[in-house]
């Protein structure tokens, strides 16, 4: 027995030196997949054909019809169901919490003024492979001599849109004494989201999203330009900055998720931090298993949206308090977890509803929420994975955005396998909606960044 024991042990010491043998090699053997080559798609319907180019001015104004529709539909409402005692958000979107907002979009909110306030800035829409592509376009004025004007392009997410940037976007056009550089900002619509067309054939993944926007920020006449994002917007930044190196001086994420569930150091590090975490992050990192379990308690709509788009989309269409319900709880929880046992969800602390409804009021007059969760199941389709964007190599500079309410939370370590070039990486207070939330620290964490890429290399602005 004591024999037999004991050859056990070596077989099992021998097994497990041949297992990480044979992980050692294959990890030194293993190289980064290249960059895919992304080909301009027709997205609109029929064949591919010529299309008006120009740059037309856009203005956002509804019909009468659509304001008195959505009156109608609201004062429709069923009565909702009761939330149980004393479970705040913890079911989902408590429906008194529902109640109040739904009431306050019914009497309070203005859609005369609110309009007036999202027509603020130059909008315009151009054709680009057989989709109307909206965007807003803010060049800086007053621009003193000597300062030079780069241009950036900020890219919103699910379920966000370009409303997230109003409040930052005057941060970054608007000239600082003694900073030599001032942005003009370019702020699209996704295909698919707010007032851009949705494609009508599947494959619109962040890829051909990223090969659209380079080809607007090219109709522009800006051949290099900086790219940044959260959420979606992170995704498709990451893809312009590895599929057009040449084009994006630098990428900038309030989000730069590095593949921590599937990483192998999560999980290692999650038994023996200090070999990859540093004192500060092992806290927010370990044990994996904690992250794991929220990720599973959040991301229900993830996988529904990934795999039944279109159902989930016509309950949402029909209804504009399941819309709301369905969008502002993302609000609650991904910009602090703890709201969720908050009767008012917190959303007031760091939102007006007027701001909140904003957002809303665009997916629901653009009718855009069915092709805005469609983007889920592209992004999970084999053309989209097969590229594993998440391991081709990051070589322009990048800067990457810690916010303490992140939905993960990622070591520096795991990072910068990806981003070869991380020049920049802060930790701040905030959550997931960080542009929205939070624009004076985003809006000076994104010029800080920007300083330090032209500290790099003094770009000469006829290259820009
Ligand atoms: C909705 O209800 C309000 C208050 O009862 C009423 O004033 C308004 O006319 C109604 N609107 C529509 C379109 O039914």
């Amino acid at each position: 027995m004591v024999n037999m024991a004991g050859s056990c042990r070596k077989c099992l010491i021998l097994v497990g030196l041949f297992i990480l043998s044979v992980f050692v090699f294959y990890k030194c053997t293993k190289t980064a997949p290249a960059a895919p080559n992304i080909e301009a798609t027709w997205w609109g319907s029929g064949e591919p054909q010529k299309e008006d180019e120009t740059i037309r001015p856009f203005k956002i104004a509804i019909t009468p019809g659509v304001l008195l529709d959505l009156q109608r539909r609201l004062n429709n409402t069923l009565p909702f169901q009761e939330p149980l005692e004393g479970v705040n958000q913890n079911y989902g979107m408590n429906t008194k919490l529902l109640q109040k907002i739904i009431d306050y979009w019914k009497t309070k909110y203005d859609w005369s003024k609110r309009q007036q306030f999202l027509n603020q800035f130059p909008q315009f829409r151009t054709r680009i492979q057989g989709l109307n592509i909206h965007f807003i376009h803010v060049k800086p004025k007053e621009v003193p001599d000597g300062v030079e004007i780069v241009p950036i392009l900020l890219l919103h997410g699910w379920p966000g849109s370009v409303r997230e940037f109003y409040e930052i976007i005057p941060i970054l056009t608007t000239p600082e004494k003694g900073r030599d550089f001032v942005f003009e900002v370019i702020v699209p619509s996704l295909p698919g989201y707010g007032f851009s067309d949705g494609a009508v054939r599947p494959g619109m993944n962040p890829a051909q999203m990223a090969q659209i926007f380079n080809a607007l920020m090219t109709r522009l006449g800006f051949n290099r330009y900086y790219a940044q994002g959260g959420d979606w917007g992170s995704g498709i930044s990451q893809n312009l900055a590895v599929l057009y190196p040449d084009r994006i001086i630098g990428v900038h994420r309030n989000w730069c998720s590095a593949n921590e569930l599937f990483h192998w150091k999560s999980y290692v590090g999650s038994i023996f931090p200090s070999l990859f975490f540093t004192e500060k992050e092992i806290d927010k990192v370990t044990p994996i298993t904690r992250t794991v379990q929220f990720i599973l308690l959040e991301s229900g709509y993830f996988h529904l949206q990934a795999s039944k788009p279109d159902t989930i989309g016509v309950a949402l269409r029909d209804s504009p308090a399941g819309l709301a319900a369905y969008i502002l709880e993302k609000f609650t929880t991904w910009t602090n977890r703890d709201w969720k046992d908050l009767p008012d969800g917190g959303l007031t602390k760091k939102f007006t509803y007027d701001q909140l409804l904003d957002n809303v009021m665009i997916y629901w007059i653009t009718k855009s929420i069915t092709t805005s969760v469609r983007l889920y199941a592209e992004a999970i389709s084999q053309a989209y994975t097969n590229h594993q964007f998440n391991n081709i190599p990051v070589e322009v500079p990048a800067g990457c955005n810690r916010f303490s309410n992140e939905l993960i939370y990622s070591a520096e370590t795991l990072l910068k396998e990806v981003n070869k070039n991380l020049i920049h990486l802060t930790d701040y207070e905030g959550g997931h909606f960080a542009a929205f939330e939070v624009p004076e620290v985003l809006g000076k964490d994104i010029i800080e960044f920007v300083r330090k890429v032209r500290n790099l290399s003094q770009i000469p602005n006829k290259e820009l």
